[in-house]
């Protein structure tokens, strides 16, 4: 037997100010069940993850609910966490880049660059908000673009016409977050030297170390040649100060990816077994795996192996990269319901759906992968329920009544039972190689076989017959332990059906060389239904509730919409519309006839509205804020009067009123000087 293999894996650290949502899950369900795979192989393998917990955008957002950037942190870690052990995404650790053990390993890092030379220092010239007193990073400054004169566009291309500029070269700047007029200023920054890494790059990311269409994409940028890579921020910003040099912070993207150092530092605080310099030492012979998304391969195939390499330390076996998730095939979006977020969709439903969903459709490449809900519904019924589960249904209740729940000895198609011992490799080489469609193809294709048989032999007519009761065992004896190699090949997918099998086999916990053996001679315990099949209506609550959250979110203009793990959208404070959008919105004063809580939803308020010429009903996600609803009757409020109308489970919503605050109890209807009249436009 080979020596079992020491293996980190990370996924990318999400950011400490947004929630988790099935875009963010792909990532995680991957990561996890390939680290499941490889420890029920008898491998040691160390998952960690964290928070990523700096950078301006985190400091804004706190800024801007009135608490701290580690109130705010400490809140977010509390939602990640819950919701990753409810998608049974197994951490070994989940810690936070604002911690001590990355302060330290980012400063150490930093300080063997900087002393072996590939530090550089020098003065840049950038916008500057002088009311925030802050430095503008581009997505932080609008204005027209200065190719097609579109105007509020983002200060690095120009969303209409494509061009690419310098924030400098926009027309009429103005920061987003004061919108002041930004000035020119110097400072000086500190650059990471990449070029001094171009050999060592070039020959890495061509050892195997990454897929073929990501290792071609870099090649591209390695042809390019590479640039000096700006790695400090100025105060005030949310991070770690440099070590001597007072004002100057490490760039959030400097310290993130020491973070997977930093949390499996903090692991080790507490594992004695684990010897830190064992997996990161120069020498280390441990594998280390990263799983991300396809956006911040630069991150992590170019920038993160030269800091290592700097830093003399070991560099990343591979680095696993995953492509978007699309929902009915299209990008996730919020007023379709299919923005879903983690917490949304547990509320519905149970995680090893969707684990099993992902892993039926997980190659090893970097293509997105379609949510379709209702390939969804579909798959998990017929292939969960109607496949796998129903071997063990189908067959119990003749063991339970027949023979006192005891599974009898022999092998009635040994056939079939070489057919699976022999399968085994291949499922293996798939689980490893992150080819879990084809796993999951196999392993179907086994239940396939194991069904038709069962139907062939018919325990249920011989089971009317005289004579046949231990031709009737035997069969049904063969179906379970059928079943159970099923369960052992699935257990890294569906760890919570893994475990209600061994409950029901009576079992230990199964690991991968069990499927070598058969039952036999064995006390089986009371079987219970393993699986039920998934109700469309469940899933059609899922969105509804999606764009619930939609509307209940619509005071907090802090909200971002990345469409996949990683992708960080442009400006966190404003989603980006384009001008011909903003100019089609009717504003209206709006007087509120009637204001009513609605039955079966926690933060509706049905609202009646009066604007002028007619009369809307609106669904408003602000009850949290005015329990006694019937106080806002009498008030002019604003609302947006020619947003589609949107059917809701409680009826139509007919536009939206306006309201500001980060929720729960602060949430501020807006409301115009007196004087208005229901009706009049805003102009
Ligand atoms: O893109 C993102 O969501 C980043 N927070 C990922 C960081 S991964 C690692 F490098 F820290
Ligand atoms: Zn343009």
């Amino acid at each position: 037997m080979s020596e079992p293999r020491k293996i980190l894996v990370t996924s990318a650290l999400p950011y400490a100010n947004g929630s988790i949502h099935l875009g963010h899950m792909l990532e995680y369900i991957q990561t996890d069940m390939w680290v499941r795979f490889q420890k029920h192989r008898g491998n040691q393998c160390i998952y960690v993850c964290a928070d990523d917990a700096h950078g301006s955008a985190i400091m804004l957002r706190a800024e801007k609910e009135g608490i701290t950037p580690e109130q705010l942190i400490a809140n977010v870690q509390a939602e990640h966490s819950a919701d990753f052990a409810e998608f049974l995404v197994d951490f070994d650790n989940f810690h936070s880049t604002h911690s001590e053990e990355n302060r330290e390993l980012s400063s150490q890092i930093y300080l063997k660059l900087r002393d072996a030379g590939h530090i550089a220092q020098r003065s840049i010239t950038q916008y500057f908000d002088p009311e925030k007193k802050m430095f503008l990073a581009d997505r932080f400054i609008k204005g027209t673009c200065p190719k097609c004169g579109t105007p509020d566009q983002y200060g690095d291309n120009c969303e209409k016409c494509g061009a690419t500029y310098a924030p400098t070269d926009l027309k009429d700047p103005k920061s987003a977050i004061s919108g002041a007029t930004p000035v020119l200023k110097d400072s000086q920054h500190f650059f990471f030297k990449l070029p001094d890494f171009q050999q060592m790059l070039q020959a890495w990311t061509r050892s195997g170390t990454l897929q073929d269409a990501v290792a071609n994409k870099i090649a591209e940028w390695l042809d390019a040649g590479l640039q000096q890579w700006d790695i400090s921020r100025d105060a005030p910003y949310f991070g770690f100060e440099i070590p001597g040099e007072p004002g100057k912070y490490f760039y959030v993207w400097l310290d993130a990816p020491i973070g997977y150092m930093a949390s499996f530092k903090n692991l080790c605080a507490r594992r004695p077994d684990l010897d830190f310099d064992a997996f990161w030492a120069k020498d280390s012979t441990a594998e280390l795996y990263h799983f991300i998304g396809k956006d911040i391969v630069n991150f992590h195939a170019l920038f993160w192996p030269a800091m290592l390499e700097g830093a003399g330390l070991r560099k990343p076996t591979g680095i696993n990269v995953h492509g978007y998730l699309t929902v009915n095939g299209q990008k996730m979006s919020k007023s379709r319901g299919t923005f879903v977020k983690a917490r949304t969709y547990l509320d519905h439903l149970s995680p090893e759906y969707l684990r099993y969903y992902y892993a039926a459709k997980l190659g090893r490449g970097v293509d997105d992968l379609d949510l379709n809900l209702e390939d969804f519904v579909q798959k998990v019924n017929s292939d969960l329920v109607g496949k796998v589960v129903n071997i063990a249904s189908r067959c119990a209740g003749f063991i339970q009544k027949g023979n006192a729940g005891v599974l009898v000895a022999g092998n009635a198609a040994p056939e079939l039972t070489d057919a699976f011992l022999a399968a085994a490799p291949s499922i293996c080489d798939a689980y490893e190689a992150r080819d879990f469609a084809r796993a999951m193809r196999e392993i179907m294709g086994l239940a396939d076989r194991a069904n038709a048989w069962i139907a062939d032999k018919a325990p249920w007519s011989l089971n009317k017959q005289e004579g046949k009761h231990d031709e009737v065992q035997a069969i049904c004896a063969l179906g379970i332990n059928l079943f159970r190699q099923l369960v052992i090949f699935l257990k890294p997918v569906l760890p919570l059906l893994a475990a209600d099998a061994e409950a029901f086999l009576n079992v230990a916990p199964l690991t991968w060389n069990d499927h070598t053996t058969l039952l036999s001679n064995h006390q089986l315990n009371e079987f219970k239904p393993l699986m039920t099949r998934i109700d469309p209506v469940k899933v059609q609550a899922m969105t509804d509730a999606s764009k619930e959250d939609l509307t209940a979110s619509a005071t907090d203009t802090g909200e971002t919409a990345p469409a996949g793990n990683g992708e960080l959208a442009k400006d966190p404070l404003s989603p980006e519309i384009e001008f011909d959008a903003f100019a089609a919105v009717d504003l209206r004063v709006a007087l509120i006839l009637k204001a009513e809580a609605v039955e079966g939803a926690d933060k509706l308020l049905r609202l009646t509205l009066d604007i002028g010429d007619e009369q809307r009903n609106v669904f408003s996600g602000i009850k949290s804020a005015y329990p006694d609803p019937a106080k806002l009757e009498g008030r002019l409020t604003m609302m947006i009067a020619n947003l589609k109308p949107r059917k809701m489970r409680f009826g139509i919503s007919e536009g939206m009123v306006m309201a500001a605050g980060p929720g729960g109890e602060e949430i501020y209807l807006l409301s115009p000087d007196s004087g208005a009249k229901p009706g009049q436009r805003i102009k």
